[in-house]
């Protein structure tokens, strides 16, 4: 059912100190931030040959990825996001099978202007996982 690696996030607790180190010392190609207040974070993407990179900065007072940089200090791997062809096929599928879909169950607008859900953690490995509808 998941399709491609669309992209893995990262959260950072400076976007601007992070997207340096990609662009000046990984050498990668580097977007400028985004604020996306709608989401509670500020974004820049980082274009690989295969996949991307997502660096989020908490935007706001109830961002949510808050509470992750408070448990992890200097960032850390926030989620990964899998490419799906039928959001809702594939949500009907996995409520089917037991798993948790966070927040109303209802796919919302992602960063990327396509319709997006996250999975709970526990029932993924431990890994916050987002669906994107390709
Ligand atoms: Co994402």
């Amino acid at each position: 059912m998941i399709g491609r690696l669309n992209h893995v996030a990262i959260a950072v607790p400076d976007i601007e100190q992070a997207a340096k180190v990609y662009r000046d010392t990984l050498g990668a190609e580097v977007s400028a931030v985004v604020a996306q207040p709608d989401h509670g974070v500020s974004t820049v993407f980082i274009t690989l040959p295969n996949t991307k990179i997502e660096l989020l900065e908490p935007h706001g007072e109830d961002s949510p990825i808050a509470k992750f940089l408070e448990r992890n200090g200097d960032g850390g791997i926030h989620h990964i996001c899998y490419e799906v062809d039928d959001i809702i096929a594939s949500r009907d599928r996995l409520t089917g099978e037991g798993a948790r879909v966070l927040g109303s169950g209802e796919p919302k607008i992602g960063a990327h202007g396509k319709p997006v859900l996250f999975l709970h953690p526990k029932d993924f490995c431990g890994t916050l996982v987002e669906l994107e509808e390709a």
